[in-house]
């Protein structure tokens, strides 16, 4: 059960953060809760991936020596024992406080072997030998494993802390062979065959996952998610387990790539998940994200200077002239007559986001610089600081978020000019215009683009729902598998 466990675990991981209890505990930002159902699907990938990965199961040889009436004392070996395959019909999982309990309770499994006797008998001089194949059936095998998660130096470490395996019932079927030797087997070799598989499974198990625990050690603790930023997964605090959910937390913050991030781990409170209504919509994960996740992306793009532009396009053109701004500062005009303008406009510090129940509010501090383009020159006249308050809805479809903002209010001052003082009060139309028409407009097709939530080794969102409460938006989605979608009837998935 080796190479392609992680990648799902990993996208249940990413997903998540920022859950308990302990006071003074440092939480991570992003938290995700997986529910039962959530646990059900990852275990039945798990069986599905060691149902390959467990067989071909060499046993060891077996051999007996018994006197059988008639025939005298047979010598017997049954070696090249193989499990060839195992089927699991049904499986349980169960998250509890001593660990992920997987219960499996109806496999069955089909071996081979090859067996040899030989034995002298007083009616003839030599010694009599024959030898075969067999196939085995296995019924009703059960098998139970407990499997503890921690947290260790920000990896997760997976142990088994338990495992057992029993087999209720064997049929042997001989190729060849004397009829006495089925009897015979059956009698003496069925118990040796039962213990051999019960010892066999659960050590092949135990090989399975520490090589699992191996892969989840190299998992990255940073992933790159746009080219400046990315995203640091490293878990903080040991997985959650209760009667409904494992809860995981990872440290979700954001910062440019190959640098700590400005934002520090601190102390946020427990996330009362609760009250949200994942639970009811029976979604498979519910992944939280505490507002300071949005900060510290808005702090790196801001650090990396990217938070700027020129406007030299506005519907109204008269707005980029001076003749248009000739009645509200006279003296530009007159200094600058009929010049083309333009607005560079810049982040003066990162934009604030706080997620409140039900509404996101973002304030966008902005500087803008107005320039008067005289022949090959940008002259900056002046000088605006302008705080926008709006409000974000943010949405999520398919695997996309995007979100567009609404604008509420907004203040200004004058930061400086070379072109004597003027009165705010005066270009507050104008700049209410220029928000509405040009920037805000901006701002809404490049979030309209939204960040895709990349897929996991062909594992994605299904039917994801976005939900803001107090600091933290939540997530609540079913995961499948990119191909279950592929598969669909074409009318289901356009
Ligand atoms: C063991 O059995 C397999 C088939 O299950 C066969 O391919 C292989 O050659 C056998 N090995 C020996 C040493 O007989
Ligand atoms: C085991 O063998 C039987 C009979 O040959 C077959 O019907 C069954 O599907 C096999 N089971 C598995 C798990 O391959
Ligand atoms: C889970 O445990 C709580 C107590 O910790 C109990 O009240 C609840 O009934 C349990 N739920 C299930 C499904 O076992
Ligand atoms: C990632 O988060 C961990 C835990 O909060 C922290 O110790 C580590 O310094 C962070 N790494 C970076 C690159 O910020
Ligand atoms: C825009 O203004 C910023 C300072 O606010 C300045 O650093 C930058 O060079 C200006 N860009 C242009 C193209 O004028």
């Amino acid at each position: 059960m080796a190479t392609s466990i992680p990648h799902f675990l990993l996208l249940f991981l990413f997903a998540i953060q920022c859950i308990h209890a302990q006071s003074n505990e440092e939480h991570g930002c992003i938290a995700a809760e997986v529910s039962n159902s959530g646990l059900d699907f990852l275990k039945n990938l798990l069986v599905e991936k060691a149902e390959s990965s467990l067989v071909p199961l060499e046993l060891p040889v077996i051999t007996k020596s018994a006197k059988i009436p008639v025939v005298g004392n047979v010598q017997m070996v049954l070696s090249n024992i193989t499990i060839e395959t195992i089927h699991v019909t049904s499986s349980t999982v169960k998250s509890g406080d001593t660990g992920i309990v997987i219960d499996v309770s109806g496999a069955t499994a089909n071996l081979s072997m090859d067996w040899k006797y030989s034995y002298n008998t007083w009616l003839l001089p030599i010694s009599v030998s024959d030898k075969g194949r067999a196939t085995i059936q296995v019924e009703g095998l059960e098998i139970g494993l407990t499997l503890s998660l921690k947290t260790v130096e920000g990896s997760l470490k997976l142990s088994l802390l338990e495992c057992g395996c029993y087999v209720n019932d064997i049929s042997i079927k001989l190729d060849g062979g004397a009829s006495w030797l089925y009897q015979w087997l059956l009698d003496a070799f069925e118990d040796k065959i039962g213990s051999a598989v019960e010892d066999a499974v659960p050590s092949k198990i135990k090989d399975a996952i520490v090589k699992l625990d191996n892969l989840l050690q190299t998992l990255p603790k940073e992933v790159p998610v746009t080219d400046i930023a990315s995203l640091n997964v490293t878990f903080v605090n040991d997985p959650l387990l209760s009667n409904s959910s494992l809860d995981l937390e990872i440290d979700g913050l954001f910062s440019a790539k190959n640098e700590v991030s400005l934002l520090s781990t601190n102390k946020r409170h427990r996330f009362i998940q609760d009250s949200f209504s994942c639970k009811e919509a029976d979604k498979m994960v519910a992944i939280s994200l505490h507002e300071d996740v949005l900060k510290s992306a808005s702090s790196v793009y801001f650090e990396a200077s990217k938070m700027h532009w020129i406007v030299d396009n506005v519907p109204d053109q008269s707005l980029l002239n001076t003749a248009g701004w000739r009645f509200i500062i006279p003296q530009l005009y007159k200094k600058y007559p009929n010049r083309d303008m333009n607005m560079n406009l810049s982040a003066f510090s990162p934009p604030i986001i706080e997620v409140e129940k039900q509404q996101i509010r973002g304030k966008i501090p902005l500087d803008v610089v107005i320039d008067v383009l005289d022949a090959d020159e940008v002259i900056p006249v002046a000088c605006i600081s302008i705080v926008i308050s709006t409000s974000v809805s943010a949405e999520i479809s398919g695997n996309t978020i995007s979100g567009s903002v609404k604008l509420n209010d907004f203040t200004m001052s004058l930061k400086w000019s070379n072109i004597g003082d003027f009165h705010m009060r005066l270009i507050q139309t104008l700049m209410s215009t220029t928000l509405k028409t040009v920037v805000l407009p901006y701002i809404n097709l490049k979030l309209s683009k939204g960040i895709e939530i990349p897929s996991f080794h062909g594992y994605e969102l299904r039917d994801p729902q976005l939900l803001s409460e107090d600091s933290w938006i939540v997530i609540c989605s079913d995961v499948a598998s990119v191909e279950a979608v592929q598969n669909l009837p074409g009318f289901l998935s356009m």
